[in-house]
């Protein structure tokens, strides 16, 4: 271990970081140019300090030649959503994808961890090509919603720096602060699905008013005028009221009434 070229071990997963990362921002632009909403927020990579392989290789008992079979994160790519659901959607894209292979899955958003911690992690196996050859590198892949990666983000650099010795209270607190910012996830998720259900309502009212004004612009034109101004009338009457149901009623009876004057006209 003490005679390894650092530089050159980690290049193949510098590599893979750099292309990962294009290939999840391209992702991104091209939802959002579909879509016009883009489950992906922003994308961030790094490679594991080497100080932190070392660490890491220890506390696992991984040998220092097996360094790229036993330490799963030493490329590692985070991305960030907006909501719970856009990281389902993600994890789905990248089940699909034909330039990566899926090694597994952890799901630390149903099963979060005792500190509080939620994400969805994919270990993948990413191919590199190298100078002498395709390398197969691991990558980990975390998944996460902005206000999980507030609390990660800042449950890090508090552990970080006091290592063992964060009280127990604290420790407490910052899983009470997960909890909350979850709940800011539900919150937020369904204050997102009220206001798709509110369009969804706005068009169909839109859509009833159209179905009747247009039929009775076609009973003017079967020369059905008084028919017409009859609907109309009611039509005005709906409309003041806002009666939705009884709008819609009466688009479908505008449209009988039209059903019947092609007949009569016909014959
Ligand atoms: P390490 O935690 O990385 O040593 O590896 P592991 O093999 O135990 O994997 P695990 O799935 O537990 O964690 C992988 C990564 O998830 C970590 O490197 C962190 O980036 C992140 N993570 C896991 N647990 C926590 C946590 O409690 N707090 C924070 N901030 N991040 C966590
Ligand atoms: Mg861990």
């Amino acid at each position: 271990m003490d005679g390894r070229d650092w530089g050159l071990f980690l290049q193949p997963y510098e590599q893979a970081v750099e292309e990962l990362k294009v290939k999840f921002k391209t992702m991104r632009t091209e939802l959002k140019l579909r879509e016009a909403y883009a489950p992906i927020e922003f994308v961030t990579g790094r490679t594991k300090r080497i100080s932190s392989i070392l660490e890491k290789a220890k506390r696992l008992g991984v040998a220092s030649d097996q360094l790229d079979t036993g330490i799963e994160d030493i490329a590692g790519i985070r991305i960030m959503c907006q909501f719970v659901d856009d990281i389902h959607r993600v994890a789905g894209l990248i089940r699909t994808r034909r330039d990566l292979q899926l090694v597994y899955e952890k799901d630390y958003i149903t099963n979060y961890k005792d500190s509080g911690y939620r994400s969805y992690h994919i270990i993948v196996k990413y191919p590199v090509q190298t100078a002498l050859g395709y390398k197969d590198v691991l990558a980990e892949i975390q998944i996460r919603t902005l206000a999980m990666n507030f609390w990660a983000t800042i449950e890090h650099s508090l552990n970080y720096k006091f290592k063992e010795s964060l009280p127990d209270d604290v420790r407490i607190r910052l899983k009470k602060a997960a909890e909350a910012a979850f709940h800011l996830d539900t919150e937020m998720t369904s204050i997102r699905q009220e206001i798709l259900d509110a369009q969804t309502e706005f068009e169909e009212q839109s859509n009833v008013v159209s179905r009747a004004l247009n039929g009775i612009q076609d009973l003017y034109f079967y020369n059905r005028v008084r028919e017409a101004a009859q609907f109309q009338m009611k039509f005005n009457e709906l409309f003041e009221q806002e009666d939705y149901p009884g709008l819609n009623g009466l688009a479908t009876d505008i449209g009988i009434s039209i059903s019947k004057a092609k007949r009569s006209g016909q014959s």
